[in-house]
């Protein structure tokens, strides 16, 4: 794969992530489901029915992903020891903070808040309508490219938007503390800002990388997948996961 220069690097980087970012705010941020949340007109049962049967298991999911696509392009990050720390840190946010087992344990949080035990967290089954978004990241990282998987993963620096409205729905509609709302608080902070003295924003990570790729012959895709592709379709699926949860919540 023909290497692109710094600049035309950054420039399709910078043109994914505002494709991606029109994406989430037409189909997700100002989808029906958050347009309720947001307005706190949202029954909570149906925001829990979503973490119940498909989002805290997707969540708990992704993040040991990670840890896989570190060891499948350790070459890559061999080349780049820069990024090889940037990467251990990401892992480490998601398995470490606040302390083990990490993001894992803020999530049992908010869920215990939402009426979701821990029990449904680690153990109910994800229901076939939901279960889109966490088999395409699985497809993607056994199958796919690493430009495909950090294309996918553009989609995180709009989780950290999302968390962030989600917060602020919850806690001033809702009635949650900012406690019992700290999943939400804390991925808004680790996604959009550097944290924890230095660590770079999981969204920004994900960027570098993807630029690196680009910049160094590392941009290859698959007939029929690409990065546009992983990191649009990756979008839908967020906003089909919502979509189904309010239809199926309601039909209940
Ligand atoms: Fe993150």
């Amino acid at each position: 794969m023909k290497a692109m220069g710094a600049g035309e690097a950054k420039a399709y980087v910078d043109e994914l992530y505002r494709k991606v970012e029109q994406r989430w705010h037409e189909r997700v941020l100002d989808g029906e489901l958050m347009r309720q949340l947001r307005a706190g007109a949202l029954p909570i049962e149906t925001f829990a029915f979503l973490f119940r049967n498909g989002y805290a298991q997707y969540a708990i999911e992704i993040n040991t992903m990670w840890g896989c696509v570190y060891q499948k392009y350790l070459p890559f990050f061999k080349q780049h020891v820069d990024l090889m720390a940037a990467i251990g840190d990401k892992i480490a946010d998601e398995f470490l903070h606040p302390e083990p087992p990490g993001h894992a344990l803020i999530l049992f949080q908010t869920c215990e808040r939402l009426g979701v035990s821990r029990e449904e967290v680690l153990n109910r089954p994800v229901l076939p309508e939901l279960r889109g978004l966490i088999d395409l990241a699985r497809s993607i990282l056994y199958e796919g490219t690493a430009a495909e998987w950090f294309a996918r993963a553009a989609s995180e620096k709009m989780v950290g938007v999302w968390t962030g409205l989600c917060y602020e729905a919850l806690t001033t509609k809702y009635g949650f503390t900012p406690d019992q709302a700290v999943y939400f608080s804390k991925h808004e902070e680790a996604d959009l800002q550097e944290h924890d003295e230095g660590v770079m924003a999981h969204g920004e990570f994900n960027a570098t990388v993807l630029r690196r790729l680009l910049a160094t012959g590392g941009g290859w895709e698959r007939p029929g997948y690409g990065m546009e592709y992983c990191a649009l379709s990756n979008a839908d699926l967020w906003a089909l996961m919502f979509d189904q949860a309010l239809k199926l919540a309601q039909s209940k």
